[in-house]
């Protein structure tokens, strides 16, 4: 068996989590890869004690990792969107895979990065950029294929729900529990982009592209976030019957597609009150199979490096059965939904 090569660039929280999930559960994953997942290079300008890297190449330079000849898949774990975006180029111009947990990217710049993949022949994958541990972006691709997808809705931002649960079930201040999900590591680096739904709107473009049939377009997400909710809102809604929720939500209408993110009522005895604590959890209404439910950890380290190996695993199964481009990066492209216009929301 052929090893598959892989650079993993970014040895931060999920850096770190994946480089260690695959040296961990190396066996049963070269198993179901049918090859071993070789690291053949690390690319960070610092080590992380949470790794031992001992007897794997770093280098400091990424964009090295992205030319490596030695390098068959990158992974890209720095996070942002400038860097980030010029090193996935980068790897994709010199020919390789690409396995991100960047939903920014994805989300903003997805479009493009796909085309560009798709004129060189590789494949880009991101299943770790949606809902952490959870494989919804395999669901929707594949489990659900033979659906049409009504609506979604979710709760895909783990730090959010963190401070949601916290408040309603201890009463603890906003800032106080937004600096516990800071140190746990389950923050963006920016965690405005938690607590304004900015992360969430991320999550939700790549969902409806994939669950819809159409392009990305995160600047027509309406984007609310909760750093406004106080305990008392909390107090008030256990009153009458309902926690507060921060959910994602796509539905198909006749007027369009309604894209938008906010805190919302749910009453407490449904499934989705009752998702706490960093978990996420999303629901899928397809028409054949009627609603269904994927719940699992939404961030953290291990959580997220179990859907980058994924992929990597998917990848590396696609290279032993000779297949260079398996899957598009946009799983299918629905005619009939793609010029439909976005619903504005107030
Ligand atoms: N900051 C993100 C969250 C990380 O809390 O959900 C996982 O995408």
């Amino acid at each position: 068996m052929k090893a598959v090569r892989i650079g993993i660039c970014g040895l931060g929280t999920v850096g770190s989590g994946t480089f260690n999930v695959l040296r961990d559960n190396a066996d049963v994953i070269a198993a179901r890869a049918q090859a071993p997942l070789v690291v053949s290079v690390v690319g960070a300008r610092r080590d992380n004690p949470l790794c031992d890297l001992s007897g794997t190449r770093v280098s400091r330079d990424i964009f090295e990792v992205a030319k490596d000849p030695d390098v068959d898949i990158l992974v890209e774990l720095i996070g942002g969107t400038t860097v980030a975006k010029e090193l996935i180029e980068t790897a994709i111009l010199n020919g390789k895979h690409v396995v991100t947990a960047n939903k920014a990217l994805i989300a903003e710049f997805g479009n493009e990065i796909f085309a560009l993949a798709a004129k060189h022949g590789v494949t880009v994958r991101y299943e770790a950029a949606v809902a952490g541990g959870i494989p919804i972006i395999k669901a929707l691709r594949e489990g659900l294929a033979g659906n049409r997808i009504e609506w979604l809705a979710g709760i895909i931002n783990g730090t959010g729900n963190f401070i949601l649960s916290e408040m309603h079930d201890h009463g603890r201040e906003f800032s106080e529990v937004l600096a516990e999900a800071q140190a746990l590591g389950y923050a963006e680096a920016d965690p405005t982009f938690d607590v304004e739904g900015i992360d969430a709107a991320h999550k939700l473009v790549i969902l409806a592209s994939l669950a819809f049939g159409i392009p990305l377009q995160f600047e027509s997400v309406y984007t609310e976030g909760i750093s406004k909710l106080t305990p008392q809102d909390m107090d008030y809604a256990e009153e009458l019957g309902y926690r507060i929720k921060h959910l994602g939500v796509a539905v198909q209408s006749d007027a369009g597609i309604e894209l938008r993110v906010h805190p919302t009522l749910i009453p407490k005895d449904r499934l989705l009150a009752n998702v706490n604590g960093v978990k996420n959890a999303v629901l899928v209404e397809g028409s054949a199979v009627g609603p269904t439910l994927y719940y699992g950890a939404g961030a953290g380290a291990a959580p997220t490096a179990s859907a980058v190996v994924a992929d990597l695993v998917d990848l590396a199964r696609d290279f032993s059965a000779g297949q260079k481009n398996r899957v598009p990066a946009l799983s299918f492209v629905n005619k009939a939904l793609q010029d439909l216009p976005i619903v504005p929301m107030s």
